[in-house]
């Protein structure tokens, strides 16, 4: 069992969770996941280590509540329990020499992306962050990402905070303008990090994904997270999550994303009814 220790809502819907989980927290890495269970019978819940404290022994954990077992999971108190933590998972990310870094993240990519920022920071890379939101009130962590960033850019769907458009337009212009970057990073929903891809390979520019497909058992047994890299097929909980952007499926990972639709549907339609009626 695994103590909460924190827990704060950030915005609709989203709980950053501090998670006393000493062995975990001793050995995570940047890129490193987790796999949740609230309860014996509950799901597993693949989430990111967006931090972890080897001296304190904890992991912070972002969630955004979407589903009946992240639901489940941001229940839980301060003080009280979760089942297993299990990790950490996936491969570390390597971090390379680069010096110059353009960061693109959008919604809960935030979580997978912080840890990056914080390592490349550490060699001393400058950082230009491009962070997207459907609207000024979903924005998480920004204070985070200003303080990891030698510069930030927002940008909303409906203009109420910084620039009115998408994340790829100032991606765009500044690769456009001759800029140069080392790297890339862009973190976020499937289609975001697919339009973000995109625009990187037209200037030959690096770009680091990563990439959340369904997982079970997150060790590579079962096959539920493959997804196709160059035309190979990769398991994401090992081989990844994180990937070469130029290189990913990015449509077949979406349609892959949306196989358990209707028993996801199913499983938030009883735990409504099960809400109304208690
Ligand atoms: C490597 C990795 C890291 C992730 N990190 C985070 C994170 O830091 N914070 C966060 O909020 N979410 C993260 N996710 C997504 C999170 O695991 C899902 O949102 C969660 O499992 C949904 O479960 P649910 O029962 O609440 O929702 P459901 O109603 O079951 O599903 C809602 C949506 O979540 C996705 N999902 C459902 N089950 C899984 C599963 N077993 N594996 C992956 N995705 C699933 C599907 O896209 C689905 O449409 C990560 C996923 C992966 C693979
Ligand atoms: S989650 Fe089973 S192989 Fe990756």
């Amino acid at each position: 069992m695994f103590k909460v220790l924190e827990k704060d809502l950030l915005a609709e819907n989203i709980y950053k969770m501090v998670v006393e989980a000493p062995l975990v927290a001793a050995k995570a890495k940047a890129g490193n996941f987790v796999i949740v269970r609230v309860s014996e019978v509950g799901e597993r819940i693949p989430l990111t280590i967006a931090g972890n404290d080897p001296e304190k022994g904890t992991l912070t954990l972002i969630i955004q509540a979407v589903g009946k077992s992240t639901r489940d999971l941001a229940s839980i108190p301060v003080g009280g329990m979760v089942k297993d933590v299990l990790g950490p998972l996936g491969s570390a990310t390597e971090i390379g020499d680069a010096k110059r870094i353009i960061a693109v993240m959008g919604g809960i990519g935030v979580a997978p992306t912080l840890p990056l920022l914080r390592a490349y920071r550490k060699k001393g890379a400058e950082i230009v962050s491009i962070y997207g939101a459907r609207n000024k009130d979903l924005y998480i962590l920004q204070d985070e990402v200003a303080a990891l960033s030698d510069e930030l850019i927002l940008v909303t769907d409906d203009g109420s905070s910084g620039l009115k458009g998408l994340v790829t337009d100032p991606l765009r212009e500044r690769l456009a303008s001759g800029e140069h970057f080392d790297l890339a990073i862009a973190i976020g929903p499937a289609r975001m990090m697919q339009a973000a891809s995109n625009v990187t390979k037209e200037f030959n520019l690096p770009t680091v994904v990563s990439l959340n497909s369904i997982m079970i058992d997150g060790t590579g047994m079962c096959g539920g997270c493959r997804v196709s890299i160059n035309g190979e097929t990769k398991f994401a909980c090992v081989d990844g999550p994180d990937f070469d952007g130029h290189a990913v499926n990015f449509d077949e990972l979406i349609i892959r994303q949306g196989y358990y639709r209707d028993e996801e549907e199913h499983s938030h339609a009883c735990q409504s009814l099960g809400g109304e009626q208690a």
